[in-house]
């Protein structure tokens, strides 16, 4: 079967004419969520599905993905940790710090984080990056998928204590938990412009796009801090 690497540790196995996205199993035996795993040249791929992960849709929709296999990673919103298990899969000398507030959410977050020494997790409300700021070191790349109606700001409060100055924001916009009445593209639009100038931090913005078919009313987002230096 042919095997293609997108991007370093993300691949697209090619099953009888249908592209499936993977990334290689860093626990081979062991499926996260039920996923498929399959192996191919002695090496053994988990199947990353995109309807369920929206970096997995940010990868297929084509962004230009800043996590390397020596990346640290401060991931907002892990939940009981199906993107963050291919983000630990990328990361073969890196490390993911996992936040998430729910305590229930957590227990299944520790379960994982046992098979996987490179993913710390952290019970805290990412509104609150001062309560991690004991734990977490700069990191390299902040992904964040919170449903949560101050968005941008979650992203910029975290960015602003824990990103380096090169490093990359990757953001999940889901624009109902903002705002059910108005209209996405509006939400949007209004996002970016706060990341773009609404805080003390600001973000050059290098790439945004919608995440549908994968995630209806959902944008992605790539952006670094913009440094005025570089200009
Ligand atoms: C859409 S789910 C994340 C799914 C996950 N990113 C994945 O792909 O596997 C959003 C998660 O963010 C968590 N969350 C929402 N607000 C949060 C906050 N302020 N701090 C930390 N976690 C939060 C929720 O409990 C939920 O588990």
């Amino acid at each position: 079967m042919p095997v293609e690497e997108i991007h370093t540790g993300i691949h697209e196995l090619d099953i009888g004419n249908r592209k499936m996205l993977a990334t290689r199993n860093m626990m081979p035996g062991l499926s996260v969520y039920g996923e498929r795993l399959i192996v191919e040249d002695d090496v053994e791929y988990r199947q990353w599905d995109p309807g369920r992960s929206k970096l997995g849709a940010m990868v297929l929709k084509n962004f230009d993905i800043p996590i390397e296999p020596d990346s640290t990673v401060l991931y907002l919103g892990a939940a009981s940790g199906t993107t963050v298990s291919h983000v630990s899969d990328i990361l073969m000398d890196g490390l993911v710090y996992a936040v998430e507030f729910s305590p229930r959410t957590m227990r299944d977050l520790i379960q994982l984080c046992d098979q996987r020494p490179n993913i710390i997790p952290i019970l805290a409300d990412a509104n609150k990056p001062r309560s991690y700021a004991h734990i977490v070191e700069k990191v390299d790349v902040i992904f964040q998928d919170v449903a949560q109606p101050n968005q941008a700001e979650i992203a910029a409060l975290n960015s602003k204590y824990f990103l380096e100055e090169h490093g990359h924001l990757m953001l999940s916009i889901k624009s109902r938990s903002i705002d059910t009445t108005a209209s996405p593209k509006k939400i949007f639009k209004d996002e970016v412009r706060k990341l773009e100038n609404g805080f003390d931090i600001e973000f050059e913005v290098l790439e945004r796009k919608e995440l549908d078919p994968f995630h209806e009313d959902h944008l992605g987002v790539l952006a670094r801090i913009f440094l005025e230096d570089e200009e």
